[in-house]
């Protein structure tokens, strides 16, 4: 893995967030560095530029290694994406302070001049990105979208015409283009989320445009719910909780449970935090908080009097576009350093992902809890630590 980023004479060194994982992927890829080549090619001066969807920061780093006191609002909805840009910036000595973070709810705070964008796999996010630049940008602002040349067809460029303003694709460069679409000025309505019921579990769903399973109930999920464990549980994390689903499910079996609900997009978050409201879970029976919502990567910033004695987890198989299970991995130690002693791990997973394996060797136990042909419900129990309890 290379983490020497050389474009348009910039040169930074670049890691993935978390710099140590397991996986050997590079922190950009070549539409990155099409967006820098094209930008220095248009000699462009310092603006007020709105960056969104910079993976880990190669974008951001690039314009304020060029000048840094280049003003940015920098627009992700990954927890990952914030703490590895920020952490590629101190690596390479540059400073943050030209810079105002932005999630992909609120409007941008302030009028940008220019914007630089990466494409997004999910097209409904992309679409309620420019909705929102529509609310903003002035006529004739121009946003470059770098993205692979195979994602680019004329069903996308017409997406973004309906979406913002007519838009043209350069010529390939490594197999990536450059998109240049010129804002027209009419401020678009945003979309309503979308909505969805599980009526066996009387749960009504509510998600936003970035969230997993924004349409329907997802595979895993459905097994999971159907299999949810059992113990008298009272403080339980839902790691990478999309909507919120298991961890809405869990409080139904499970009233005087504590719930945290993890995940590292924003959008997942608020989307959970809606949807506990929306479900009405609250113990009336329960004195003080009985859910909290943290946009984390994994379970680095919980606090440490948080002991839960249930984790339920669905793990993402990718990150962006790259296939990895090294978000699993992380999500599996995390869970094992605070889980409390005898606490149980609940996972899902597609059967050919082999999640038992690593469960063994992280926990040094494992147990099939159901399995259907595709997918398969582990548990993983924390063993009581004998030199803790003989002490
Ligand atoms: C397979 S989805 C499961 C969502 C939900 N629990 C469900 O069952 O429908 C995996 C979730 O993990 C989240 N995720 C990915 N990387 C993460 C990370 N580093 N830390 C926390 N959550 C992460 C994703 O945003 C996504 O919501």
């Amino acid at each position: 893995m290379t983490t020497q980023f050389s474009v348009a004479d910039i040169e930074l060194e670049l890691y993935r967030y978390p710099a140590k994982q397991e996986s050997n992927l590079q922190a950009w890829d070549a539409a990155d560095e099409h967006l820098i080549k094209h930008l220095t090619e248009q000699q462009q001066t310092p603006c007020c530029t709105a960056i969104i969807n910079d993976n880990f920061g190669a974008v951001t780093c690039s314009l304020t290694r060029q000048n840094n006191a280049w003003p940015l609002l920098v627009e992700t909805d990954a927890k990952t994406s914030q703490l590895g840009t920020l952490q590629n910036l101190g690596r390479n000595q540059l400073p943050d302070d030209n810079i105002q973070w932005c999630n992909s709810r609120d409007l941008l705070p302030q009028r940008p001049e220019l914007v630089l964008m990466k494409l997004p796999k999910n097209l409904n996010y992309l679409a309620h990105q420019l909705d929102r630049l529509s609310q903003v940008l002035a006529k004739g602002t121009t946003v470059y979208i770098g993205a692979k040349a195979k994602s680019i067809n004329k069903a996308l460029l017409q997406l973004l015409k309906q979406h913002l303003g007519p838009a043209t694709a350069s010529l390939t460069w490594k197999k990536t283009r450059v998109i240049t679409c010129i804002s027209d000025g009419t401020a678009r309505p945003l979309p309503a989320d979308t909505r969805w019921n599980v009526p066996e579990y009387q749960l009504m769903i509510s998600n936003l445009s970035n969230v997993f399973a924004a349409n329907k109930l997802d595979i895993g999920a459905r097994i999971m719910l159907d299999n949810m464990p059992q113990g008298d549980f009272k403080s339980i994390v839902d790691l990478g909780c999309g909507n919120g689903i298991l961890g809405l499910r869990a409080k139904q079996l499970f009233p005087d449970a504590r719930l945290h609900f993890v995940d590292d997009s924003e959008m997942a978050i608020a989307s959970a935090r809606y949807n506990w409201q929306l479900n009405q879970l609250d113990n009336p029976d329960l004195e003080g908080e009985q859910a909290c919502f943290h946009w984390d990567d994994c379970l680095t910033h919980l606090g440490d009097e948080v002991r839960p004695d249930l984790v339920l987890c669905n793990p993402p198989f990718h990150q962006g576009e790259a296939i990895t299970d090294h978000i699993a991995w992380q999500m599996f130690l995390d869970a094992l350093r605070r889980l409390a002693d005898g606490g149980i791990l609940h996972v899902v997973g597609n059967r050919h992902l082999a999640y038992h394996v690593k469960l063994q060797r992280i926990f040094k136990n494992c147990t099939t809890v159901a399995s259907n042909g595709k997918f398969v419900i582990l548990q993983a129990k924390k063993q009581v630590n004998k030199a803790k309890s003989t002490d």
